[in-house]
């Protein structure tokens, strides 16, 4: 799968640990200790909408919307159930009537299944494009007085054009139906238990990172970067750890945003891609997990 162009945007309004301190029985020390966020961005007047839209603008630069075939906008935070941030993205962005376009809701793991869903779509469409988009206004489905949650997120999107290039890449993937342990309650809040959380994690993405690295007979040091969703420091320290595998290979970016769920992985793919990061023929493994339990692994040369 080859990366023509990635975007990304995050809305101005910062909120620091600080400004939390203000808000909830919690501290900087704290938050940093527990999960190595210092701040987070808020979107005011932002959508879901206008966010993946800034995102998918800068992906789409020098891209001839011609070639796009697929929209595919990861999210479970749109701001209406219909119709689909995808189909108002292909709208307002001139793209072709003659394309796919449709949300795929998988939360923290939505641009990992996104990703692997266009590369299976357009194995059957040669030298078309898919737009893949992760957009998340979390902050909507927060409760601010649950200290246990509410500090570890932030809204943002992330964007991706891509086109199957023919080049072999592995995959693994999953889904353990819990219900209780990332929901949304009756008023549509965010709820964790974020224990279970941690553990879930910690277990299934060094078994799933361990799985793809044997489909394709490498072992951990063999891979240039890994791109973990960007849910907490602490959890990317202990997979790095069970795997064996030196922490320079994590790239994070959490510090700054918390948790943008699906927004996460394309936020940090764009920042790599802009700071030249990413160099072609080096080995990637992006890694996303989260509510559902969900989890998936997909590892390419960039
Ligand atoms: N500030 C201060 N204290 C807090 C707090 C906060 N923001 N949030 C919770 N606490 C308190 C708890 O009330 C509890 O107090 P008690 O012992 O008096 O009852 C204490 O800290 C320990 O709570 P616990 O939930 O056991 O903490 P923890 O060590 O598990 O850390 C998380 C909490 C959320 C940071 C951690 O469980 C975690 O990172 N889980 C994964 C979450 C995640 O990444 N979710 C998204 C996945 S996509």
């Amino acid at each position: 799968m080859k990366f023509l162009s990635t975007g990304s945007f995050v809305p101005p309004r910062r909120m620091t640990n600080q400004d939390f301190e203000k808000i909830v029985d919690t501290s900087d020390q704290w938050i940093v200790e527990r999960t190595g966020i210092h701040a987070r961005h808020v979107a005011e007047e932002e959508t879901t909408l206008t966010m993946a839209m800034a995102a998918a603008k800068q992906a789409m630069e020098g891209v001839d919307p011609s070639a796009i075939c697929l929209v595919l906008v990861a999210t479970f935070t749109p701001d209406q159930a219909t119709p689909s941030v995808a189909s108002q993205l292909q709208q307002a962005l001139g793209l072709p009537e003659e394309v796919l376009a449709y949300d795929i809701n998988a939360a923290c793991s939505g641009f990992l299944f996104a990703l692997l869903t266009a590369e299976r779509l357009l194995e059957a469409m040669p030298g078309k494009c898919a737009l893949l988009v992760g957009a998340e206004k979390v902050s909507g489905r927060l409760d601010y007085t649950d200290r246990g949650t509410c500090i570890l997120f932030g809204d943002g999107a992330g964007a991706a054009v891509v086109q199957a290039d023919g080049r072999p890449t592995w995959a693994d993937y999953g889904n353990r139906s819990n219900g209780s342990a990332i929901y949304t309650d009756e008023k549509g809040l965010l709820r964790m238990e974020g224990r279970q959380v941690y553990q879930f994690a910690v277990r299934t993405v060094t078994q799933s990172i361990r799985n793809v690295l044997e489909k394709a007979g490498l072992e951990p040091g063999q891979l240039d970067h890994v791109v973990c969703h960007q849910a907490n420091h602490r959890i990317i320290e202990a997979v790095a750890r069970h795997l064996g595998a030196p922490m320079e290979l994590f790239f994070e970016n959490l510090g700054e945003y918390g948790n943008t769920s699906a927004a996460s992985i394309p936020l940090a793919l764009d920042e790599m891609h802009r700071n030249g990061m990413l160099k072609s023929g080096q080995r990637v493994l992006l890694e996303g997990f989260g509510s559902g339990l969900s989890w998936g692994s997909y590892l390419f040369e960039w």
